[in-house]
């Protein structure tokens, strides 16, 4: 029996279907070629932007007309659309994608593919390691907290386990995952299972203390292990700490390139997406980054034409730019989607043209050196 696996979306999802292949390795499955060489397919879905939802349900549409033909084919859904179906109570969602989807046999939970068997690594340099799931910041516009639930980290001990098999392995490269990667280990320390001799790490945020995180010294650990290189994904400016700055500074094998999300130049849009800090905190953090790591460079994400985004704001956008000269910026054209805040109270009001126009605009002004 073979099966066959197609990733829609970030690397978190890459890293669910190495230990999706992994568990099919498990029970005696080889991988398939292609698709139509197998016998069971799983989609690993993405929901961040409609356009990614659209991309999931054309293969779907396409692969019903293999299925016409192989009867015995099986096809498997997971990823973030069986996460937020089986995460609404009212289960209408999961109804809706069976009805949208008749071919699909099967809508498995991410959360049923466990950590027990070593992951099909798909890269032979880099290793990708979950170290958290799930997110707890409601960004207005974002779906992740309801497609991958509330943060749940993983046990310290374990992901060093795993990163040291992985040196042993000879890999160089590790790139630790999470949708708050900074955020590591809150819950960890709520629920009291702290490590004794390491303190939690807090970072002061609007005159109080945020969150435990343990991230620092996960980091410091890893990094000694002696990989060429570490990196980590992504991280968000309230939770970037002195002491994950210090760590950073201190071991050159960490990564050189740091993403930090932005999303927007403007503090209006900024407290509209509910992201807690101001442009000006923004660019404090870079300056005091860029001082304490020498040649640091950053990246980011952007979304234009968010709810009411007015031309100066977009402006704004553009300026603080220019101000921190991001190495790139993956910029998205804000989508509307469902459960969220933004959803529920904002209006999707700047027409798509101008969303359009904003990208193309910024992509050119931000990524020139890219293309
Ligand atoms: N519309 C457009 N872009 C979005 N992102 C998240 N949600 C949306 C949305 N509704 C972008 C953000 C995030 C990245 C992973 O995807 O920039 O950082
Ligand atoms: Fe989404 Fe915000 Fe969480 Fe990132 S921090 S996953 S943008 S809710």
């Amino acid at each position: 029996m073979k099966y066959f696996i197609k990733t829609f979306g970030c690397s978190q999802n890459n890293a669910d279907s190495e230990r999706i292949a992994s568990s099919f390795k498990a029970r005696g499955y080889r991988k398939a070629r292609s698709y139509k060489s197998a016998d069971v397919i799983v989609i690993n879905t993405c929901m961040i932007r409609k356009a990614a939802e659209n991309r999931v349900y054309g293969l779907i549409n396409n692969l019903s007309k293999l299925k016409e033909q192989k009867p015995s084919l099986k096809i498997i859904v997971t990823g973030c659309m069986v996460g937020m179906a089986y995460r609404d109570s009212t289960g209408k969602y999961l109804l809706r994608l069976k009805k949208i989807m008749p071919a699909v046999d099967e809508f498995m939970p991410i959360d049923e593919v466990g950590f027990n068997h070593q992951p099909v690594r798909m890269d032979k340099k880099t290793a990708l390691v979950p170290i958290s799931n799930g997110c707890n910041n409601f960004c207005t516009y974002c779906v992740v907290p309801f497609t991958r639930g509330r943060e749940i980290s993983r046990p310290f001990q374990e992901i060093i386990d795993e990163c040291q098999k992985l040196k042993k392995q000879g890999y160089s490269e590790v790139l630790l995952l999470g949708q708050n990667v900074n955020s590591y280990g809150a819950d960890l320390v709520t629920k009291g299972h702290s490590i004794p001799e390491m303190e939690p790490v807090y970072v002061k945020h609007l005159g109080r203390l945020r969150l435990p995180t343990l991230f620092p010294h996960l980091l410091e650990a890893v990094a000694k292990f002696g990989f060429k290189k570490v990196d980590f994904i992504s991280s968000n400016p309230w939770d970037f700490s002195d002491e994950l700055i210090k760590v950073i500074a201190k071991y050159p094998n960490i990564t050189r390139t740091l993403h930090l999300p932005v999303q927007s130049g403007d503090n209006i849009i900024l407290k509209r997406m509910n992201r807690w800090y101001t442009t000006a905190q923004y660019l404090k953090l870079v300056k005091k980054i860029k001082k304490a790591v020498p040649k640091v460079q950053f990246t980011t994400d952007i979304i234009v034409g968010f709810c009411g985004e007015t031309d100066q704001q977009y402006h704004n956008t553009e300026k603080l730019c220019q101000q921190v000269n991001f190495q790139k910026a993956y910029i998205a054209m804000y989508s509307q989607r469902p459960f969220t805040a933004a959803t529920k109270v904002l209006k999707d009001d700047v027409p798509f043209p101008v969303k359009k126009r904003r990208w193309m605009k910024l992509d050119t002004l931000v990524n020139k050196y890219v293309h």
